[in-house]
């Protein structure tokens, strides 16, 4: 019987599904019974004594209670743990952890002191070998309503080159609690206004601390205030730094709410306080949604982009240019990519959803024709200079919605695509555009997700049209995180 994924009715998307549609599989079973007996119910409160036997998508750990499933955070599987009931739903609940009582000889300490308050990481309390294989096990779990699933072959996790301080790019929120002093960190989960003090984040760059607090220390001297989002006033609001691992080189920005900021001494302090960082951007953001992006550019000194190095092709980022967090963990994605596509250099190849083009760019040697297609007009230019930077000359990117733009290309190109390379968003794709590329009939797919939840929706629909699953490589882009990327091999059987 088929798993049916549940509607999920939780606030962090629907990262329990997979082990609630294992348990559904159980319970629905027609042989077993029509009307199987639903399990006692814990209530709220309740401390329980629970084994965990594994994790699930977005990190906690899954005991069964006599027949009830409870998920819980920061605990490790294998081992036995008080927990005490924070949610009870029907089937299913959430715990949080009380007590370790037999300790699983996968746990280790979190170096971080903000590890289960922060929510940015999930999965610090294991060691990085149990990571991967329980992200392996994760992704065999999103498959599992796969036709044939027993039988899909999943390889071990590709371990990612660096386990720390790999993230290329992140923001930082400042505040300043009533009566207290600037601070800039994180949003607490579930606490979204109140923003965790960040001296240290193990998955930043160092330089990037160094910049951070040079920006607070700054921001104290001049005794500016934060961005209040409750009344929408307020001077700092963000600090987003982006760092080349070519160039061992950091760009920055400071998003401010009005400009009562004097930039030439903040600059002069950020500049004094890292020799790494090689550009510095003033933006305006006085609007009254909380993401990190200017309106309008204030001022700037030093580098605007810098170089940063995928193999043997060089690319130029800026901060707003859409780049893969991991460097060096993308790197080996776009070669396990390549792999998948099994490319002989006569190939015309279609890289769907392509960013500013770098699997593409990635990819073009072995290609005869490239062509990829995105909505963000922005990344389209970022791709086409990134093309021309390395000499590349068989690329063609193209601006637009998948579903509009796709019949503009097969018109340009008679329908014929050799190749194809899918990177959705989070969120997969949509029917009618998956539907036009399946009807493609590329010889060979890459299906290339950062979620094995929605990854595995659209295999199904791409197995229904009558391509084969060779293999799903996850690869653990976003190490200390519940985070798994995944490259799925897909080719048509050929016709005899
Ligand atoms: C996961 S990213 C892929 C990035 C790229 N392949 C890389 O490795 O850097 C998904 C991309 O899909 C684009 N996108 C989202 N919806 C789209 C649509 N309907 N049509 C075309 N592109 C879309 C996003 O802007 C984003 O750049």
């Amino acid at each position: 019987m088929k798993a049916t994924p549940l509607p999920c009715f939780l606030d962090h998307g629907c990262l329990w599904n997979d082990a609630l549609g294992a348990n559904w599989v159980q319970q629905g079973d027609p042989t077993i019974s029509n009307k199987p007996a639903l399990p006692r119910r814990p209530q709220k409160g309740e401390v329980l004594e629970v084994t965990f036997d594994s994790l699930a998508y977005g990190g906690g750990a899954v005991a069964r209670h006599e027949g009830f499933v409870l998920f819980t955070k920061y605990a490790a599987p294998g081992e036995r743990a008080k927990v005490r009931v924070s949610k009870s739903k029907k089937t299913w609940g959430e715990a949080e952890l009380v007590e370790v009582l037999e300790r699983s000889p996968e746990r280790v300490d979190p170096p971080c002191p903000l590890f289960t308050t922060c929510g940015g990481c999930s999965f610090q309390h294991l060691t990085i070998e149990a990571q991967r294989h329980w992200k392996r096990h994760i992704v065999l779990d999103a498959l599992r309503p796969l036709p044939n699933h027993a039988e899909i072959h999943v390889e071990e996790t590709v371990a990612s080159p660096d386990t720390w301080r790999y993230r290329n790019k992140m923001e930082f929120t400042f505040a300043k609690p009533e009566g207290g002093e600037l601070v800039s960190g994180f949003h607490e989960p579930g606490n979204w206004r109140n923003i965790l003090d960040v001296e240290k984040c193990w998955l930043a760059p160092e330089a990037a601390e160094r910049v951070l607090r040079a920006a607070v220390e700054e921001g104290r001297r001049q005794g500016l205030t934060a961005w209040n989002p409750r009344i929408h006033e307020g001077t700092l609001r963000h600090l987003v730094v982006r760092w080349s691992v070519e160039e061992q080189a950091l760009l920055a920005m400071l998003l401010t709410g009005n400009e009562a900021m004097d930039f030439p001494a903040m600059a002069k302090a950020l500049f004094d306080a890292e020799p790494a960082l090689k550009g510095l951007c003033w933006g305006l953001n006085d609007g009254k949604s909380d993401v990190a992006r200017a309106s309008r550019v204030l001022d700037q000194q030093g580098a605007e982009a810098f170089d940063e190095r995928l193999g043997p092709f060089h690319f130029q980022v800026s901060l707003a240019s859409f780049f893969q967090t991991n460097t060096r963990g993308a790197e080996k994605l776009y070669e396990i990519t390549a792999e998948a596509l099994q490319l002989t250099g006569s190939e015309r190849l279609l890289d769907a959803y392509c960013g500013t083009g770098t699997i593409g760019i990635f990819c073009s040697e072995m290609v005869s024709e490239l062509y990829g297609i995105e909505i963000v007009q922005e990344a389209i230019w970022d791709a086409r200079s990134n093309a021309a930077r390395n000499g590349i000359e068989n690329a063609t990117f193209l601006a637009g919605d998948m579903r509009l733009t796709l019949p503009v290309l097969l018109n340009a190109v008679e329908g014929r695509i050799d190749r194809l390379v899918v990177d959705p968003p989070r969120s997969g794709m949509d029917k009618k555009a998956l539907a036009q590329l399946l009807d493609l009939r590329a010889p060979r797919v890459a299906y290339v997700s950062c979620n094995p939840t929605t990854m595995a929706r659209d295999l199904e629909a791409a197995l229904a049209a009558g391509y084969v699953l060779e293999k799903v490589t996850p690869v653990d882009m976003f190490p200390q995180t519940y985070h798994v990327e995944c490259v799925a091999a897909l080719s048509l059987p050929k016709v005899v």
